[in-house]
């Protein structure tokens, strides 16, 4: 595997490699969640390249961007192990040359869910995706569906301003007990960590509701809501039953692929996850 730091290597890479190049942007902590993804992108692509970079844009004020995990040499390790080509390990210089002034808003679906709560964090998510996309120039790009609003939000990016490539979703990788897989897990102690369960638990009774024929929104939340709380250290920023695509409210009853998203912090960690209701295959690939 070829590490890189600079756009000008990643331009040398591109002459001495044949497309097509398959690519799984991350902000390293590499776990198996990562690997899913760069498994994905193998499979279709003649290349697999990787990006390490925790982007400053995406945190606020008082999140973990200091704290959050970096572990360069182990992740090195890990993607050698994985058969990857590259790695883009760029510095803040290479991301954000001096002088950078211009950042990309997205809409309303970057404003509901997490929106209210994180200001600023998806510009942040859809500069840095746009800057990476131009950089390394993939032809396809692989995101789990853990964080399924930022899916959604790089899908208009996608779109709005289109970009030459394809978007490709992969499911969320979970524990053997069903706890989604991320690097925030490890600031969990272990008995967090077993409370944490109730949001796969909640979710889980969500589906299992829609499956039995549940189609009002108001009473899935409310259901999700009501088992999740039975958790009493769970404090839930929110739970909602939103349109699968646009992340808006539903109007009436389920008629269309749906998700239900939970935030919910634990001592001082925040979590998400989601599940998607109905058939959301049409979702999972987005090209021009
Ligand atoms: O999902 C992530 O790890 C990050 O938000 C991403 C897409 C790498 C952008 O920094």
């Amino acid at each position: 595997m070829q590490v890189v730091h600079t756009r000008a290597e990643l331009l040398a890479w591109h002459e001495a490699h044949p497309a097509p190049l398959g690519f799984v942007p991350t902000m390293g902590n590499l776990h198996a969640g990562h690997l899913a993804l760069v498994t994905a992108a193998q499979a279709e692509n003649a290349q697999v390249a990787v990006s390490i970079f925790v982007n400053p844009t995406q945190f606020g004020p008082n999140e973990d961007f200091s704290a959050y995990p970096r572990t360069l040499d182990s992740d090195i390790a890990v993607l050698e192990a994985a058969g990857c080509d590259l790695l883009l390990a760029p510095t803040a210089a290479t991301m954000y040359p001096a002088g950078t002034d211009t950042r990309i808003v997205p809409g309303a679906v970057g404003e509901s869910l997490c929106g209210p709560f994180r200001p600023g964090h998806f510009s942040g998510v859809a500069t840095v995706v746009a800057t990476l996309w131009h950089l390394v120039q993939p032809q396809r790009a692989y995101f789990g569906t853990k964080d399924w609003q930022q899916c959604m939000v790089l899908r208009r990016l996608l779109l709005d301003l289109a970009f030459p490539l394809e978007m490709v979703l992969v499911p969320t990788k979970r524990e053997a007990d069903g706890l989604a897989m991320s690097s925030r897990n490890q600031y969990l102690s272990a008995a967090e960590r077993s409370q944490a369960l109730q949001i796969h638990r909640a979710l889980t009774a969500a589906v299992g509701a829609f499956q039995d024929g549940e189609r009002h929104p108001a009473t899935l939340q409310r259901l999700t809501l009501e088992v999740l709380s039975r958790e009493a250290d769970l404090k839930p920023q929110y739970v909602a039953v939103v349109d699968a695509e646009t992340l808006q409210p539903i109007t009436g009853s389920i008629g269309s692929p749906t998700t239900v998203a939970i935030a919910a912090h634990l001592g001082k960690t925040r979590l998400i996850d989601n599940c998607v209701l109905g058939d959301v295959t049409p979702l999972l690939r987005t090209c021009l």
